[in-house]
């Protein structure tokens, strides 16, 4: 299906968002390892979820979702049943990371597989440490499909420092420390995203974290001891909207003229909101109102006006912080005035596509001057954006970046095979459409 972005309308009026995808993996899962039934309510429903619950149906698992609440009756940590088959992660590399955890600390035999993409990408960053804890998991030169087998329960006590911060990572090796055989430590270099931290938290696990270090040289420790007995209690939650599917339409208002939008309980957890910091630091009107914490996540809503923006520097920890919104303030970028620069991102280069390469060549496609560093790229933005024919590189963040891109150019802007954007946000195209924007499908 290629997608056609034309210049239009301004955005205008109210979006409410799809559930938050990291908190729906995690949510699935670890629902899946509780003892008893949960609830989930707003639970995303998208391409990369359903991969995650049709594993969870493999490995012996019931769950209904209705309307976008997912039940889900948990057999506990070590509840999980030998699959039948290999289990397909599809594009997505959360279900791989986060699956690989769960049987080590179910001590079950499984192979994990994806698409062609997935086994692209970078696995033995779970696997070393995994080893290090007595886990029997091979991957194939680094990558899936990754062979598990039974380890020696309890496993191997860790002290581990992660290359690169890592929420997938960290995440995998907190679901094998529940089964250790002691309290294990991780650390991060920088602040990713603490979702699993603060849902382990809210089912009775013990786990801190602090901030140590210089500002200079900073890290991050992770500390959980397992439970005794080893049982998580089952939760009932709702999960708030998705920061990441709100940045496509924060950009979108920031660079449409006479946009004025308000987005809806937005989930604003630390580990994810590094692009309003970006974006305000460029002169970006956007207001958060009601924030408030709800069932251990900060959430408030997004009020987002059209704004003329100048350009600026993101590198360091911010990188972590806003990990998946770098096409998107690529784009934002492009319509900044002056050179914006990005460093310290090679892990772009890890992501659905290499976001660096990818980006910098679609956006030169629309006339955006769009040079690629080893480790990030400078944009030199302000002049008028043109139309063009793009190709989302098989990254659904990619497409959406694009589409955004059209509301606001000279010309139309045509994206290739943008089904890939139900991946992440089935609700993409008639969100945009009901604030405004001139999006037209063609099969
Ligand atoms: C995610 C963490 C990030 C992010 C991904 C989802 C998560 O990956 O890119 O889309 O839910 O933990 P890394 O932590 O590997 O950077």
């Amino acid at each position: 299906m290629n997608l056609i972005s034309s210049p239009g309308k301004p955005l205008q009026g109210l979006a409410e968002l799809p559930g938050d995808k990291s908190l729906s993996h995690r949510a699935a899962l670890l629902a899946a390892l509780a003892e008893g039934e949960s609830r989930i309510d707003h639970f995303l429903a998208s391409g990369v979820t359903q991969v995650m619950l049709d594993a969870l149906t493999a490995l012996g698992v019931s769950w209904q979702l209705e309307h976008s609440q997912l039940v889900v009756q948990g057999h506990g940590l070590r509840g999980l049943s030998t699959p039948a088959a290999s289990l397909n992660c599809g594009n997505s590399a959360t279900t791989m990371r986060f699956l690989a955890g769960a049987l080590a600390t179910a001590g079950i035999s499984a192979v994990l597989d994806g698409s062609a993409g997935l086994r692209r990408r970078p696995m033995d960053r779970i696997v070393n440490p995994l080893q290090q804890m007595g886990v029997s998991i091979q991957a194939t030169d680094g990558c899936a499909p990754l062979v598990l087998q039974p380890s020696r329960f309890p496993l191997r006590v860790i002290d581990y420092t992660l290359p690169v911060a890592s929420a997938q990572v960290k995440t995998c090796l907190l679901l094998a420390a529940l089964a250790a055989g002691g309290p294990c430590v991780l650390h991060e270099p920088g602040f990713s995203r603490d979702h699993t931290e603060r849902m382990l938290r809210s089912m009775g696990v013990l786990v801190t974290s602090t901030r140590q270090g210089t500002n200079d040289h900073t890290q991050y420790e992770t500390r959980l001891t397992p439970p005794r007995p080893l049982v998580l209690s089952p939760f009932s939650l709702s999960l708030p909207g998705d920061f990441s599917s709100a940045a496509f339409l924060i950009v979108g208002a920031l660079i449409t003229p006479g946009s004025a939008i308000t987005i809806q309980e937005v989930g604003l957890n630390p580990g994810r909101t590094g692009l309003l910091d970006a974006l305000l630091s460029m002169g970006a009107d956007i207001c958060i109102t009601g924030q408030c914490t709800r069932q251990g996540e900060p959430v408030g809503n997004l009020v987002v006006r059209h704004s003329q923006l100048y350009s600026t520097r993101v590198n360091g920890e911010q990188v972590v912080r806003m990990i998946d919104e770098f096409p998107i303030f690529a784009v934002a970028a492009a319509f900044a005035e002056g050179a914006t620069e990005v460093s310290d991102a090679l892990e772009l280069r890890n992501k659905e596509s290499d976001r660096i390469s990818a980006l910098c060549q679609e956006l030169r496609t629309l006339g955006v001057q769009a040079d690629e560093s080893p480790d990030g790229f400078i944009i030199q933005g302000g002049a008028p954006l043109q139309g063009g024919t793009t190709s989302p590189h098989g990254d659904h963040r990619l497409a959406m970046s694009l589409a955004v891109a059209g509301c606001a150019a000279q010309a139309p802007v045509a994206i290739q095979q943008a089904e890939i954007i139900s991946e992440s946000y089935p609700e993409f195209v008639p969100t945009l459409q009901g604030l405004g924007a001139h999006f037209e499908e063609q099969r």
